[in-house]
């Protein structure tokens, strides 16, 4: 079998965060050379430990036959034996059993719980579905509303190349918008109209729209404002929003708090736009990606709809069991009083200030490099940092096509990025594999490589980006 067997829609899309630098990574790696991954937010790939509390519970959920050891029972905090029993309990089948569709309804009894609490809202168990991490309840909510090859989706841009991939991949449209850089990334109102009224001219249908908050790969964080405003603009355009709240624990500016989509929305008493948030274990201070975990929460649709979601669902039959164990873990976690409380609140807090800490120091360190450019990030676990590249001699982007500029300049930052690579061992991805304006460069960079990583790499970005510069030409100027 060779190429032109398969789905020429597969052959389109692009996942830039796994790419060909990624995969020059892993080669230089087998050759020896020392590679800092800083291309995906894979928090425990870089070091950062699992919650003793999840995996205790997991290990007893999935060999129950421990909990019939004293050793054990001196070794598992009281309270981690009883959720134990309690979960096993509520799911007699077992770990090795499909659940429900949806997930296990004491689960999404507990997801409800979490949601209730987290915004003060009321919230409908049954519009509750486990999924196998975020990026599955956002293909599905996709897969329902596209109708054909013009149907239309409102993506971010910069976005998560997981929206860019799946449009390709399902044949539908995308619909850029761009996130205001110079406004901490907000979405901006003309901005949107222009967009949906561009598609609307190429007869795109455009059914919903996409919001990252807090965003990657810009790591910002979203005013309630600016969320009402988007909620009334897909009110008006009759969009439904398709909030991804992966990062909702990762705030690192108490100024600039989360609002949840949901919340807003009830606060506004807005009762028609359709609303689907996602949440997921894979990232805030839990990092447990490989577990496939996650929920999605879907607002203002009627039961017909809902049935149908359910339906979709059940053709996969369930999300895998560990993952609803652990996303039950993560909105149902140890309260005061119990004993593996205090342990708990260590190791969540020590790697939320850690995180913390570590995005202020790539933020102040990466701006004093003359031709770098960064808001300091204040959410999420990335900076989309924007770099100057000198004009080439003889080259005139601003006169070419966008497409054809948008080609010329990906080449450029994917060298930029490749030989990064090469000379620093430092493993980013480019920016036009998230999108970006044209006439402008960036990179994302997570900051989830240990303190005195990201100093040591802080210093040889500049060396490098010096070099780099001053070699293509005349030398970056600081604005
Ligand atoms: C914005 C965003 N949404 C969704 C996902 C996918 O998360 P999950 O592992 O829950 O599928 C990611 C992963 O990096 C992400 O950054």
């Amino acid at each position: 079998m060779n190429l032109t067997n398969l789905n020429p829609k597969l052959l389109k899309a692009h996942y830039a965060v796994r790419g060909k630098i990624v995969a020059r990574a892993q080669k230089l790696e087998k050759e020896g050379k020392k590679i800092i991954y800083c291309n995906i937010g894979n928090p425990q790939a870089l070091k950062q430990q699992p919650l003793t509390f999840i995996r205790q519970l997991l290990a007893l959920v999935e060999y129950p036959e421990l909990m019939n050891h004293p050793e054990t029972l001196k070794t598992f905090p009281k309270d981690i034996v009883e959720r134990a029993k309690f979960i096993l309990k509520e799911n007699p089948k077992g770990m090795g059993a499909y659940t429900q569709s949806e997930g296990m309804h004491f689960i999404r009894e507990a997801v409800a719980g979490f949601i209730e609490k987290r915004d003060g809202i009321k919230t409908d168990v049954k519009r509750i579905m486990l999924t196998d991490g975020a990026s599955k309840g956002i293909q599905l909510v996709f897969t329902m509303l596209l109708h054909n090859e013009q149907t239309g989706f409102m993506i971010p841009i910069p976005q998560y190349p997981l929206y860019s991939a799946t449009i390709d991949l399902y044949g539908a449209k995308q619909v850029n918008y761009y996130l205001d850089e110079e406004k901490n990334w907000e979405l901006n109102e003309s901005e949107l109209n222009f967009s949906l009224a561009k598609a609307k001219e190429k007869g795109i249908a455009t059914v919903a729209i996409v919001v990252i908050n807090p965003g990657n790969p810009t790591g910002s964080v979203l005013s309630k404002e600016n969320i009402k405003m988007i909620i009334n603009f897909s009110a008006k355009n009759k969009l439904a929003i398709l909030a991804d709240e992966v990062y909702q624990e990762n705030i690192y500016n108490k100024a600039l708090p989360f609002h949840s989509f949901a919340s807003v929305m009830e606060e506004m008493g807005e009762k028609n736009v359709p609303l689907f948030s996602f949440h997921s274990i894979s990232k805030g201070f839990l990092g447990e990606c490989g577990h496939r975990g996650g929920y999605m929460e879907t607002r203002n649709v009627s039961d017909e709809v809902y049935e149908q979601m359910v339906k979709l669902q059940s053709i996969g039959l369930c999300s895998n069991t560990a993952g609803q164990i652990a996303t039950f873990a993560m909105v149902a976690p140890p309260k005061t009083g119990d004993e593996s409380f205090d342990l708990y609140e260590k190791e969540k807090n020590g790697i939320l200030a850690d995180l913390k800490e570590k995005a202020e120091i790539l933020g102040a360190e990466l701006n004093k490099i003359p031709g770098m450019h960064i808001k300091v990030p204040t959410g999420a676990m990335y900076a989309f940092v924007k770099f100057d590249l000198p004009a080439e001699d003889g080259i005139h982007p601003e006169k070419m096509g966008e497409e054809e500029r948008l080609k010329h300049e990906a080449a450029r930052d994917t060298d930029y990025c490749m030989k990064l690579l090469e000379e620093t061992g430092i493993c980013v991805v480019p920016g036009s594999g998230f999108g970006q304006k044209p006439g402008t460069f960036h990179f994302r960079t997570t900051f989830l490589p240990p303190k005195d990583e990201i100093k040591a790499l802080v210093e040889k970005f500049g060396k490098f980006h010096t070099a780099y510069t001053a070699s293509a030409g005349k030398a970056a100027v600081k604005k």
